[in-house]
């Protein structure tokens, strides 16, 4: 190996921790690239979850360029603004450079002044939540754009890492109702319309593993994240695939060759890198002698008793049951979609408007049937092919997992297979 080689080490195995910098194969062009975008947009991430955004993320809150501050906010679970104010808050008061800027000035609210002067406590202000979440309840939108406006004063540009955000704005609309939730859109959106001029040192990169699409329709404010610029996080390239597939191979003490990562991909279907760590785990269980010895035959075997058995089932859980954010009829409709595709590998447009109409009874409608399609598109289940107008799974280790857990009658399977 060569002096350079950036993974000196074999990698640990790692079935769903966010990596760190370090552990990422194949991103250097795309964190080169965000880098160079953020110079002047905001960034919204797209991938579906397990995809590598949050390890992206990490990657620029770990090793940010000269200039900037990256501060990084888990959101999935956050059902309020006030909330999502507090952890604002918070994430500044923790730095001092911040803190001390926020100290020099008069015009935030009592609320969050007390904290800004006092000697600043995480644990203690952690025990204030619920009064602090009180106190700003009626001026959030005021006290965090003063306090994003005080930050200009830095001489760095904050860059604000809000991962999961659409699961934010799925609870807030859940919790809170529609009015809320648009309220927030509707602040955020005037804070970057303010990075033109008063807040231009401010960034924000986005990530969401649930099509933002469709909480922007549901909301009705489709229009509303237009300004970002989107990457999506895809499957790694063929040649960093290999590498992390080497690496896991010298990892779990596994004998390989290329010939074997060539099969790996073929099964996934695309070499996300999750799904490699996941075969990996399931193949270092293998016995020493296997494992020495390593053939096609037994990747095939391990991929069809384990990758897709019920030991990783749970791996593959959230793909169904976030199906739940289109509805109850929309989700009855789009498993019967999913299904149909799956045991079918391919089906046209027409023929999946039949399957929808089964399914939804007399609520059907084409509009509905076309928004149900780009969000299963969004979301990342499926794909179409406009040479032949017909739709396919992404990813054929999702297909076959759907296959085995809803399988269609086996009848109508043979009938239509391709
Ligand atoms: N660039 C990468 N190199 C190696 N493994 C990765 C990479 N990106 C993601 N992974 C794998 O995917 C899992 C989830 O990564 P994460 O960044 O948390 O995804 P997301 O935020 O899209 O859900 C990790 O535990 C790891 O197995
Ligand atoms: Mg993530």
């Amino acid at each position: 190996m060569s002096t350079t080689d950036p993974f000196p080490r074999p990698p640990r195995s790692l079935v769903g921790p966010i990596p760190d910098p370090d552990e990422l194969y194949g991103r250097k062009d795309f964190i080169d690239h965000l880098w160079r975008l953020i110079d002047a947009n905001n960034i919204l991430l797209l991938a579906p979850r397990r995809f590598g955004k949050s390890g992206v993320m990490r990657h620029v809150l770990l090793q940010p360029r000269p200039g900037y501050v990256p501060m990084s906010f888990e959101l999935e679970d956050v059902d309020s603004p006030e909330e999502f104010v507090w952890r604002i808050t918070k994430e500044l008061l923790a730095r001092d450079k911040f803190r001390s800027i926020l100290s020099q000035t008069k015009r935030l609210p009592a609320g969050v002044m007390t904290w800004v002067r006092k000697n600043f406590d995480e644990a203690e202000f952690e025990g204030a939540k619920v009064k602090f979440k009180a106190e700003i309840r009626a001026d959030w939108r005021d006290a965090a754009h003063r306090m994003l406006l005080e930050l200009e004063q830095a001489d760095e540009t904050a860059i604000f890492l809000f991962d999961e955000l659409p699961a934010m704005l799925d609870l807030i609309l859940e919790r809170q109702g529609a009015a809320v939730a648009n309220d927030f859109l509707a602040w955020f959106r005037t804070v970057r319309l303010a990075q033109r001029d008063v807040l231009r040192r401010h960034r924000f990169i986005v990530a969401g593993s649930v099509g933002i699409d469709q909480i922007l329709r549901k909301l009705s404010a489709t229009d509303k994240f237009g300004d970002f610029a989107r990457l999506t996080v895809d499957p790694l390239d063929e040649s960093s695939a290999i590498q992390l597939a080497e690496g896991l191979a010298e990892t779990f003490e596994i004998d390989w060759n290329p010939e074997l990562s060539d099969r790996l991909f073929t099964l996934i279907g695309a070499p996300v890198p999750y799904f490699i760590h996941v075969f990996f785990a399931q193949l270092g269980q293998l016995t020493a002698t296997v494992r020495s010895s390593m053939t096609i035959a037994d990747l095939n075997r391990v991929y069809a008793e384990a990758v897709l058995g019920p030991t990783c089932r749970h791996y593959f859980g959230h793909y169904s049951s976030r199906l739940k954010r289109y509805g109850r009829a929309g989700e009855k409709a789009s498993m019967a979609i999913l299904r149909a595709v799956a045991g079918r590998g391919r089906v046209s447009r027409p023929a999946l408007f039949d399957v929808y109409r089964k399914s939804r009874g007399r609520g059907a409608t084409e509009l509905e049937f076309d928004d149900l399609l780009a969000s299963l598109e969004y979301d990342w289940y499926l794909r179409l092919d406009t040479d032949t107008n017909e739709y396919y799974f992404r990813l054929k280790v999702m297909e076959e997992w759907w296959q085995r857990c809803y399988p269609l009658a086996a009848s109508k399977a043979r009938v239509q297979k391709r």
